[in-house]
């Protein structure tokens, strides 16, 4: 089925100047990008995307995190896309992640702070519309 997904580059990658490896990705696997943005998020927003983390011991930092530089926001296009971008991403930690995967290519973990890990995917239809309708509103 062809699905909408939302792809953020976080702002680590967006330092790190791995926009063009990230995108270059998705490009190579065949997806369409359908809009593409680059934002710092508010705190308002993140509070919302990120609701299921609110109150966790790290969230805190996770929003210095997400705040601290412009994140690249982009509506992803394609059949099952929702798993296959998960799956170029690879997992959360990027130390596990596996060699391949744009997280455990590109990321390590760092001592402190927030995971820092490049790249967001929605991981359900369900917050991939809502998701969507957050970041694009
Ligand atoms: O991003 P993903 O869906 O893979 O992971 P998540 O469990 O939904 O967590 C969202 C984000 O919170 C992660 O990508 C990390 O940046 C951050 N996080 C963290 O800093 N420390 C944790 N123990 C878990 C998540
Ligand atoms: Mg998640």
């Amino acid at each position: 089925m062809t699905e909408r997904t939302l792809m953020l580059i976080k702002p680590d990658g967006v330092k790190r100047g791995k926009m063009g490896e990230i995108i270059r990705r998705i490009e190579n696997k065949g997806y369409q990008i359908s809009a593409m943005k680059m934002v710092v998020p508010t705190e308002e927003l993140l509070n919302l995307h990120y609701a299921e983390h609110v109150g966790k011991p790290y969230y805190p930092s996770l929003v210095n995190y997400m705040m601290s530089g412009p994140v690249v926001v982009m509506i992803g296009e394609g059949t099952n896309i929702i798993l296959g971008w998960r799956t170029l991403m690879g997992e959360t930690n990027p130390t596990k992640a596996a060699p391949g995967t744009i997280r455990g290519d590109l990321g390590r973990e760092w001592d402190g702070e927030a995971m820092m890990n490049l790249v967001h995917g929605s991981d359900s239809l369900s917050s991939a519309k809502r998701e969507i309708n957050l970041w694009f509103t």
